[in-house]
């Protein structure tokens, strides 16, 4: 009873993996972590001094992403934020958002 117990769990998760993997929301759900500060599906508000997001070419984004994180770039909060996150995670959202309009 206790074996079978732990093998459908076992089967559980997998099936909540394989169904992880396969979001296809994954990355618009990633990319709304950062609306609070740049705004809903990155478009900051107008005079928020905060840079928008959206339709910026994932290559642009994931650099600037990747320079904060090595302290290139200098960040009051970014340096911080992006340290959150995977390699695989900020490509989903860089995704996400350079398909923003
Ligand atoms: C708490 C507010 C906050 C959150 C949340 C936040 N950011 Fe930022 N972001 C900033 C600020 C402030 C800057 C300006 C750099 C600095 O001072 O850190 C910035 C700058 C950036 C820049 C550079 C923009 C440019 O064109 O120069 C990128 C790219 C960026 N953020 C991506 C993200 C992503 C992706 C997320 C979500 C994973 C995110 N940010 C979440 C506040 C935030």
């Amino acid at each position: 009873m206790k074996l079978l117990t732990c093998v459908s769990a076992f089967g559980l998760l997998l099936a909540a993996n394989a169904a992880l993997a396969a979001d296809p929301n994954l990355g618009r759900n990633l990319a709304a972590t950062c609306a609070n500060c740049h705004g809903t599906n990155g478009k900051s508000l107008p005079g928020s001094g905060i840079d928008s997001l959206a339709g910026v070419p994932k290559a642009n984004t994931l650099q600037k992403l990747a320079d904060y994180r090595s302290g290139a770039r200098t960040a009051t909060i970014m340096h911080q934020i992006v340290k959150g996150y995977s390699d695989e995670q900020l490509d989903l959202i860089a995704t996400y958002f350079a398909a923003q309009k």
